[in-house]
This record gives C-alpha cells, structure tokens and sequence, in this order.
C-alpha cells in the first residue's frame, strides 16, 4: 500500500495555493464557485471555457481533469448534481468520484476544496472523513501474487479545505478517523483476496502475531487444536478433519480502556477455504470460498483501525480459523460431535461448517464476560439471496445492540439490515439423534443459521453479521472489506469518541 498522509488547511488566497491538483465541486446549473473563479484567472480561463463548451454536466460523480498552469499542476471539476440536493448519496459519490480520480492520475498531492459545498458543520465533519476513506480505499491494488503489478498511485498527500464551516482541527481528525477506517478496510480486503493456498489458518495466526508486535495495546494469543481438544472445541475442529492444516483460534486483547471495563467481543469466520467438505461444493465460482474468512478479515481490518485509532475501549477478537476439506478423516454428514458448551450437533451437511467453528469461538468469548459480542461471518448463500450484496443481514438477542449497530452502518454508509429472530424458527434445527442440526431445511436458511448460533450465545448481548452478500464483488471479483468501517463506528460510538 502506498503510504497516504491527510491534512486541513484554511487556504485564503487559492490562487496562490501550490497543489498538484485542486479539486473543485461544480454545481448543476449554477455559477462557478469563488475558488473555481480564482484558479480560472491563473489558468487563463480554462475552467470556464471546459464549462462553457458544455461537455462536463456536473451530474453527481462526474469528473474532468484539466491541465493547470504554474503552482497548481492540475484541476479536477467534480459534478455535485444540484446544490440544494446535495444529500448523503451524492456526498458518497463525490467522494468516491475523487478517489478514482486520484488513483488514476499523476498526482502526488490533492488540495479539495470542501468548504464550497455549502454543508454545516456536522456533514462537513462527515464529508472529510468519508472523503479521507474513499481514497485511502480507492489506491489499494491487490498485488500480492502478481509478477508484474501494476505501478503504485502516486498520491502521497490529501489535504483538506474545510472552509468556515469546521475547524481545522475537526477536520484533521475527521480526516484521520477516514484515514484509519480506510487503511483496516484495505487490511480486511487483502486478506480476503489472498488465495486459500496462502492465506491459510497458520497464515492468519501469523498475521495476528505480526499485529501484535506492532501495537503495545495488542495482545496475541494462539490456541492450538492441542488445546482446542482440552477445551471441548468438538465442534470447530470436526470441521478442520479433513484437512492437512491444521485449525487455529486467534485471540488478539486490545487494551485502550479502563481496567475493569467489559471489552466489546468481535468473533470471526475464518475459513479460509470452504470446498464444502464431503457435502462438497459444485465447482462453478469454488474459487470464491477462498472468501470464507471475510469475517476474520473484517476483524484484523477493525482491530487494525482500532489501534490506529488508539480508541479508549477494551476489545477482544477471536478468530476461528480453519479450512473445510473432504479427505479421509473427515467429517460426514450424519456425525454427531459435541461443542464445548456441552451441547451435541448432528451435521446433517458439512457445508454447514461456518457455525460449527463459530459456535465454540462464542463459548470461548463467554470467558470475557464481553460488554457485547459481534460475530461476522460469510454464513449462508441464503442471506444473499435475501438482501443482495448491499446490506448485511442482521441478527441480535438485543434490541439496543441492534440499534447501535444498524446507526453505525447508516453513519459509516456500511448497512445492515435487521432480520427476524423469532423462536418459530428454531424448530427447524430440531435433530433425532443430538441436541440440534446443523442446517434448517430450505426455508429461511440465514435465519436458521443465526438461530443455532443464538443457542451459544444466551449469556451475553450478542449480534451476528451475516456477510455472505456484503464482502466480496463477482464483476470485477474481489473482497469489499465490509463491515470493518460500521464496525470501527460501533467502537468509535462504545468508546465515547467521536
Ligand atoms: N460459506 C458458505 C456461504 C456462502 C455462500 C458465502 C455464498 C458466500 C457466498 C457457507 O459455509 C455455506 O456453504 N452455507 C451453505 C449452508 C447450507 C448447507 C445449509 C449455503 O449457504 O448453501
Ligand atoms: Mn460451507
Ligand atoms: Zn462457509
């Protein structure tokens, strides 16, 4: 990743203003902005002849470079659509509409100009930070397994002009809340692109290793199957059975808050390949269950942004890591294995092994005594059939977790959406032969999945992301980093800061 820094600054006299490239916002149908009418005079009238020949419309996300003339290399005009709808989805768009730019283009640093959009204060605070973030996510490449990857951007510095609406200050720290949201969201996406054969359970024990080295109030640990088996952990390993790797459960302690305060438990799928085991997978888009640690994914990139942050919250992240294979030693369909809550679990189908990890990691988080528990998990293709890929579906034994959760996302635009957990449900888990299935039958298969995870998590506030839609894109294929910025909302909001 190449390094990004962020800064605000009040810039009075534009035309004098030394910037590799100004960014400007262009209104639908009205006069050029004052700075736009500043920079037009330095360059010779070049930004109002672009707008004069008609070709930009300033429809919302549209984008047109000029070349710039002494100082100021480059300007870019961003469409803002109309000014009195300049509303969230079109603020989303600029911001958006810049990071590309950005990445696409030769320069080094990006003077915006903010403080024109006619926004208060609490927008603009919101503007900075989402425009921070688009860009930060916006220069990620994934790179990792190419012999020849494609150049780094060159931008190396943003700054903000938040005119008279913020202060500079709150638009610096706007800018680096943005900038520490992006980076875990980048985290979050490279782990998840990595390929099975690398990004393996050790892989990930390595990287939570490599975390804690790097930040003091980070601690690792590492359980091995060894000491799965001594805890009970029947269920998470009957799904690494099969496989030549073996499984992993990640703990990483972050230390930001008072002593004696609860932490706020994040628990993560992390199967970092998922061929179905012996109920195995047909081969079309296999390659994509590579994916199948986009919640363990999602909670590096969160305790990435947390330290970064270095937020005044204590948090625990278990990571439940391990890879679904058919072989020899594993497990069939019709076995019965018992979880260490005690609770026994017919697995009807090893595809259904998402749950079978998770539902000892939630025991394990019990430990804590958490303030809450979230579990993100790319758990059924169900949930995507029911919500697409824009929300993640939700699921939580707590309507106050649920609020907190679905106004992060709203705030952080990382949307979740609520789904029933009615008790109705549950009898679709009932099993002859052990306390439960592991799978519901047809109907509402996100919804029984979060039912057999609701009955190991009785002690505790808990939620449940299902992801399954949210992290990762088909065309062009590649992992979102979602819900890394609702999640680092929630523990900015739990953590008193803004
Ligand atoms: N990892 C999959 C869910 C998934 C599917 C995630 C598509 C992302 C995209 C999960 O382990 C799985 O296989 N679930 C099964 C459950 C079924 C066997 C009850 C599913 O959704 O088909
Ligand atoms: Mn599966
Ligand atoms: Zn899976």
């Amino acid at each position: 990743m190449a390094t990004l820094s962020v800064s605000a600054r009040q810039v009075s006299d534009a035309a004098s203003a030394r910037t590799q490239c100004a960014v400007l916002p262009v209104f639908a149908g009205k006069q050029p902005t004052a700075t736009a009418r500043e920079l037009d005079k330095v360059l010779g009238g070049s930004i109002k002849a672009a707008l004069d020949l008609g070709d930009f419309s300033a429809e919302k996300g549209k984008t047109l470079l000029l070349p710039g003339n002494g100082a100021i290399k480059r300007v870019l005009l961003v469409g803002c659509g109309e000014a009195r709808k300049f509303d969230r989805p079109v603020q989303i768009a600029f911001c958006e509409a810049i990071g590309r730019s950005l990445r696409d283009c030769k320069a080094a640093d990006a003077l915006v100009y903010a403080g024109e959009l006619g926004l208060g204060e609490a927008d603009s605070e919101w503007l900075c930070e989402f425009l921070a973030r688009s860009v930060v996510t916006a220069l990620y490449r994934y790179r990792q397994t190419l012999s020849k990857p494609a150049a780094q951007p060159a931008l190396k510095r943003l700054t903000v002009n938040a005119g008279k609406a913020l202060s500079t200050a709150r638009a610096k720290a706007a800018l680096e809340a943005g900038l520490a949201t992006g980076l875990g969201v980048n985290t979050a996406r490279e782990l998840a692109n990595l390929p099975g054969n690398i990004c393996t359970p050790s892989y990930l024990a390595k990287e939570a290793r490599k975390l804690g080295r790097r930040y003091p109030k980070l601690t690792v640990k590492v359980l091995s199957e060894k000491q799965m088996k001594e805890l009970g952990m029947g269920s998470l390993l009957s799904v690494s059975a099969g496989s030549e790797q073996p499984a992993q459960l990640i703990v990483m302690e972050y230390k930001g808050g008072s002593k004696g305060a609860k932490p706020y438990a994040l628990v993560g799928k992390g199967i970092t390949f998922d061929s179905g085991g012996i109920s195995l997978k047909p081969g079309a888009k296999m390659d994509e269950m590579k994916f199948d640690m986009g919640g363990a994914a999602s909670v590096f990139g969160t305790v990435h942004a947390l330290c970064e942050l270095d937020l005044p919250v204590n948090a625990v992240a278990i990571v439940a890591a391990a890879e679904n294979m058919p072989s020899g030693s594993a497990t069939k369909p019709g076995d019965v294995v018992t979880s260490m809550a005690g609770k026994t679990i017919e697995i009807l189908n090893t595809d259904a092994e998402g749950r079978l990890v998770l539902c000892d990691a939630l025991t394990y988080a019990g430990r804590y005594k958490p303030a809450a528990v979230v579990d993100i998990a790319t758990l059924t293709g169900a949930c995507v059939v029911a919500l697409g890929s824009h929300a993640a579906g939700l699921y939580a034994n707590n309507d106050e977790l649920a609020d907190e959760l679905l106004a992060a996302g709203t705030t952080a635009h990382d949307r979740a959406w609520r789904m029933p957990l009615w008790d109705d449900y549950q009898k679709q888990l009932a099993s002859n032969f052990a306390d439960m299935a592991n799978i519901g039958g047809p109907e509402a298969g996100s919804v029984t999945a979060a039912c057999f995870l609701a009955r190991y998590a009785e002690d505790y506030r808990w939620a449940h992301l299902d992801i399954a839609g949210a992290a990762w894109n088909s065309s062009p294929k590649g992992a979102t980093g979602r819900p890394v910025a609702l999640l680092t909302r929630y523990l900015r909001d739990r953590a008193g800061k803004r």
